[in-house]
């Protein structure tokens, strides 16, 4: 990739503002487990956070080297809408496994159509976990979305009918699974807001409740292993009633697959804004080994099946997640 001889002064605002758009991707259990540091040759380093780390959902840190992949895109965005190339190279220092890659300025180049289109989707875009309205995507919309995953170097698989019908049954399963699991239930706790808190990291209440009209309290997550088959019905409810339900796989199951998987999440969740489609996600299948196992028979891919999303038209969604605020991931040199 082409880099610039020396940093840009105007390098350091830019930069600044690619950590902003990486401040605002989203991430599993919105843990934002990302950290930032701007060095003063006018990098931008980005690493996950071993403290924000989930680890009886994600024991390898697949969704959290996800979610700093989608940050990665953010940032890569923000400097495209700046005017510059970017100039990352990914997992740099095999001494520090944790930083997932350095960000510099490349060469000046004139900002796109679509760079503007996506910087300007960023903070538009939220996970919106409401039903979705009984509407089809069409096939050019999805044929744009599937291209934004391809960009990212994954493939972006639509599921059939018969396929849906049983991802609801394995999503649902999923669910009871996991709720009877008294770890699963901890975890999640530490990870629900509730109402009115002043956390600015976590899954808002009214957003995990469905709108409000499911009574979801903490005191319940915490001890009734029956949530579960509550919760799953619920999800499979919203499953059925999905007009489009896509799978993203990547080649392999290592790291720099999740990173790649992560870059192209977020590619086609700014693609799927800007066209004003809502996504929201139904990872807990994959989070399950028996149940990873039985979507990739599903899919009938030999691929890395990594995400999995509900995708339609919906009103916005009731109460959007708090983002921690910038001076809390990054350190400036
Ligand atoms: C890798 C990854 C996995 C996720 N898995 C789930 C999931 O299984 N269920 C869910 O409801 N949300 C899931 N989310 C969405 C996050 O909870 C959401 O991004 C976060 O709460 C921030 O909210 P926002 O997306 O509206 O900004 C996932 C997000 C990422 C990046």
């Amino acid at each position: 990739m082409l880099t610039a001889a020396a940093p840009y002064p105007e390098a350091s605002p830019i930069l600044h503002a690619a950590a902003e758009a990486a401040r605002l991707a989203p991430s599993t259990h919105n843990t934002q487990p990302w950290r930032l540091r701007l060095r003063r040759d006018a990098t931008l380093e980005l690493a996950w956070d071993p403290d924000r780390h989930l680890a009886t959902i994600d024991p390898q840190r697949r969704q959290m080297i996800t979610s700093c992949g989608c940050a990665l895109f953010n940032a890569r965005i923000a400097i495209r809408a700046a005017g510059y190339r970017e100039d990352i190279e990914l997992f740099p220092d095999p001494e520090r496994p944790e930083v997932v890659a350095t960000i510099r300025l490349g060469l000046p180049r004139a900002a796109s159509e679509d760079d503007l289109v996506l910087a300007a989707a960023i903070p538009q875009r939220h996970t919106n976990r409401r039903p979705f309205l009984d509407r089809p995507v069409s096939a050019a919309i999805a044929d744009q979305l599937a291209r934004a995953a391809r960009a990212g170097r994954a493939r972006l698989l639509r599921l059939d009918p018969a396929q849906k019908s049983e991802l609801g049954w394995l999503v649902a399963n999923a669910d009871r699974a996991q709720f009877e699991d008294p770890r699963y239930r901890e975890e999640l706790s530490r990870w629900l807001a509730p109402r009115r808190s002043r956390r600015r990291d976590g899954i808002p209440f009214s957003e995990k409740e469905y709108g409000s009209s499911w009574p979801f309290a903490l005191h319940r997550t915490l001890r009734d292993p029956g949530l579960g088959e509550r919760f799953g019905e619920l999800e499979r409810d919203r499953i059925l009633g999905a007009p489009m339900l896509v799978a993203l796989a990547v080649d392999a199951d290592e790291p720099l697959d999740w990173l790649d998987c992560g870059l192209a999440l977020q590619a086609v969740l700014l693609r799927a804004t800007a066209l004003g489609l809502s996504a929201s996600f139904l990872n807990q299948v994959l989070e399950v080994p028996e149940h990873a196992h039985a979507i990739a028979q599903l899919l009938e891919t030999q691929l890395e099946v990594q995400m999995i999303l509900r995708m339609g038209w919906a009103p916005p969604p009731e109460a959007t997640a708090p983002r921690r605020p910038l001076e809390e991931i990054l350190v400036v040199e």
